[in-house]
């Protein structure tokens, strides 16, 4: 029988610190559900102490979402255990994750702390976090880089003051496999008390080798592995989730291990994760990306249609890619379209069924067929959407190589229609200046970016605009077959995510 290797999701925690990411709650906890859907074993909600959003969207969590582990990660000082614990108490079945560098070039620039006494922090911390609760994750942070003695004995003093994970962190990205499986089977050998803990290992992708590190790890005795969904966190990422658990998958006759992950889940968890987090997924990005199960050559595609497997190692159904053959288009009505999104995964209530539909309406009017990809977009757009405290009414611009871009725009704000005029560098800015004009608010364009959602003349374009307000990032998204529209939508959907999340005191500062 094949031995079990412990899934530990930190995309809302490592996942969100990818640069230019700001989930608020309603989409962590929309994506915590879905993990809870997918079957990892531990979901690492947040960082408590790092801020009140982050303390709610943990606490949110731990009330809501049931099945795996809930984990709060801390630094190994009682307040940030404290903080931690008073987030995550709710859950079923809650985890504190605290955490120390060990390395000497940690510790004597960052920590400016000598090895005896990181050591005797990691003692009264794990002890303290104890007191809270019997599910304790310890990290030696910077562990890879760290001396193999001094991190065993680390790691012996966090199981003695009971710790039950013992994970650790290659945080720079910088072991290579062969490297890294020997320093977890050094762990394993000289750790005496090591049978009382679980082994884990968080790689990071900064050389591209944080999915075979992972791999390596679990090869040497690791029995958890901390990854993100589409591998997103810190600089270049985190072990990418979908790589590591279809690489168990694919080779389980190499590896022999297996994870509770439910594969047919991961598509759709990449693409919220994508579409929520707006970092968009590399086209041939393994396993989610869009040609990862597309032939090109002629010979590839004979060779594919005479028997799938000569060229594909994975089933696309597995990962749960539906190829669908039902056309949606104008004519088809509420049912064809309740029964495909239901195949997506998308079960809807009646009222956002009713607007998903209206849209969808609006959007066959003005293109012939509907993809799996429009509809993806539909639900993103409008059932996923925050209050509309403001809404686009109308929209006109002018621009052409010599003449200064222009735009106007009506909007309406709590059933008021305003009309603004602005110019700019190009229409988008012209429009984002408008709207700037409307709100009022001092609103810092950080990122935009456009992505054509499927092909062809009639494409829905998806814009995401990334803004800044006083010092915290908004995303919002806006989709059209007018790229015009679909940019003036999306940055006043920032705009009204400022306005949810701060709600009357911006709307004051704005009159
Ligand atoms: O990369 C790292 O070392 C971490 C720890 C907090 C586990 O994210
Ligand atoms: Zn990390």
């Amino acid at each position: 029988m094949s031995k079990r290797v412990y899934i530990f999701d930190t995309t809302l925690r490592d996942g969100e610190q990818s640069p230019g990411v700001a989930l608020n709650i309603q989409e962590k906890l929309e994506i915590a559900h879905q993990l809870a859907r997918l079957g990892v074993d531990i979901i690492e909600a947040g960082f408590p102490i790092a801020s009140l959003g982050d303390f709610e969207a943990v606490k949110a969590i731990a009330k809501e979402v049931k099945g795996p582990t809930i984990a709060a990660l801390a630094r190994i000082s009682p307040q940030d255990i404290d903080r931690a614990w008073e987030a995550v108490k709710y859950a079923e079945k809650p985890r504190i994750h605290t955490f120390i560098a060990t390395s000497e070039i940690h510790m004597k620039y960052k920590l400016q702390m000598t090895r005896e006494q990181v050591l005797a922090a990691v003692l009264e911390g794990v002890r303290h976090a104890k007191r809270y609760t019997d599910d304790v994750e310890f990290s030696p942070e910077d562990g890879s880089r760290s001396d193999l003695d001094f991190i065993c004995q680390v790691v012996e003093a966090a199981i003695s003051a009971g710790a039950t994970t013992i994970n650790i962190p290659d945080t720079v990205g910088y072991a290579t496999p062969e490297e890294f499986g020997r320093f977890i089977a050094a762990i394993r050998e000289r750790v005496p008390n090591i049978d009382r803990a679980i082994l884990s290992v968080h790689c990071h992708n900064d050389l591209g080798m944080a999915v075979a590190n992972s791999l390596a790890a679990v090869q040497n005795g690791a029995q958890q592995v901390e990854c993100a969904v589409n591998g997103i966190g810190e600089r270049a990422g985190n072990t990418a989730l979908e790589e590591v658990v279809m690489a168990l998958y694919t080779r389980r006759d190499f590896y022999g291990y297996e994870t509770g992950i439910n594969t047919e889940e991961i598509y759709r968890t990449s693409r919220l994760v994508g579409n929520l987090t707006g970092m968009p997924i590399q086209h041939n990005k393994a396993v989610v990306g869009k040609n990862a199960f597309a032939h090109e050559s002629g010979i590839h595609q004979d060779g594919v249609l005479k028997e799938r497997t000569t060229y594909e190692i994975m089933n696309p159904a597995m990962i749960g890619l539906v190829v669908n053959n039902i056309v949606l288009g104008k004519h088809s009505g509420r049912h064809a379209f309740k029964q495909r999104l239901e195949e997506l995964g998308f079960t809807l209530k009646e009222d956002e069924l009713n607007k998903a539909f209206a849209r969808f309406k609006d959007l066959a009017d003005r293109k012939k067929d509907i993809t799996d990809r429009d509809l993806e977009a539909i639900v993103d757009a409008e059932v996923r959407a925050i209050p509309e405290k403001y809404q686009l009414e109308y929209l006109h611009v002018s621009s052409g190589n010599r003449v200064v871009p222009t735009a106007t725009l009506g909007v309406r704000h709590d059933g008021l229609l305003s009309e603004e005029a602005a110019v700019g560098d190009g229409p988008v800015d012209a429009v984002f200046k408008a709207v700037d004009k409307i709100t009022g608010l001092k609103v810092c364009l950080k990122h935009y970016a456009l992505n054509a959602v499927t092909g062809g003349k009639d494409a829905i374009g998806e814009v995401t605009a990334k803004v800044e307000y006083e010092g915290k990032v908004y995303v919002g998204r806006g989709i059209s077959t007018d790229i015009i529209e679909a940019s003036a939508k999306a940055y006043i959907n920032a705009v009204n995510k400022i306005i949810y999340e701060l709600g009357d005191l911006v709307q004051t500062q704005a009159m």
